[in-house]
């Protein structure tokens, strides 16, 4: 059985090429932060089960912002597979790789994108099916340089990286120009504190120019 990533899913990650990582802590803010993200050119969102209302959030922005592409991360544990594919959930994420929540994925039908760190992940996450993989910790790991020399024996696999933790707008466009990215992602498009605030403006602002770089360095590359 495979955990691949579906085609559709693929596609709309790569092409929006930034995967906003939320940490919802009211309900009511899971809406207006979706459209905002969305309004900005942001079509993608891993949002974490970090808080309690998490999976309440993912329902009502499935049911609200339908063109937003949700899924759900900090996957820790194979129990929490199943409530998250019955929250409809369009892809799964957790921070590392643990083979009985990867293949608790993979007999639920949710596609799932491991985290890796290590050669040793990245092999684990192979085994069982996966080709794209979450890369976090990736700036403290050591970044582009690091996940290159990392997965090098990998990469004729077709294994893809999504890399996470301390991307932000400014240092996106060193990992975006890469053949190994699928995209990158992180908190920084909707920061707690900005949603504490209910700074929805901000956030689509913070969208739009996520969202326009990646288009520049997109263009940039096809030129
Ligand atoms: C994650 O869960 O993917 C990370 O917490 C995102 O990292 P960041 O907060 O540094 O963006």
């Amino acid at each position: 059985m495979e955990s691949q990533l579906p085609e559709a899913i693929r596609q709309r990650i790569e092409s929006c090429g930034v995967v906003a990582v939320l940490i919802i802590e009211r309900v009511q803010d899971a809406v207006p932060v979706a459209q905002a993200l969305l309004d900005g050119g942001v079509t993608a969102m891993e949002l974490t089960l970090r808080t309690p209302v998490a999976i309440d959030a993912l329902r009502v922005i499935r049911q609200e912002v339908p063109d937003m592409l949700a899924g759900i991360g900090t996957i820790l544990t194979p129990q929490q597979v199943q409530e998250v594919v019955t929250a409809g959930a369009s892809f799964g994420v957790s921070p590392g790789t643990n083979p009985r929540v990867i293949q608790e994925a993979q007999q639920a039908g949710l596609p799932f994108a491991p985290g890796v760190a290590t050669p040793s992940d990245v092999e684990v996450a192979l085994e069982l099916g996966c080709r794209e993989l979450k890369f976090f910790p990736a700036e403290p790991s050591g970044g582009l340089p690091y996940l290159k020399s990392m997965a090098a024996p990998y990469f004729h696999l077709g294994v893809k990286f999504i890399p996470l933790g301390g991307v932000n707008t400014n240092n996106l466009e060193t990992y975006l120009g890469d053949p190994c990215i699928a995209a990158v992602g992180g908190s920084w498009l909707a920061p707690p504190a900005r949603i504490a605030a209910q700074d929805f403006d901000g956030i689509r602002e913070q969208a739009q120019t996520a969202a326009a770089k990646v288009q520049a360095i997109r263009q940039g590359l096809t030129a």
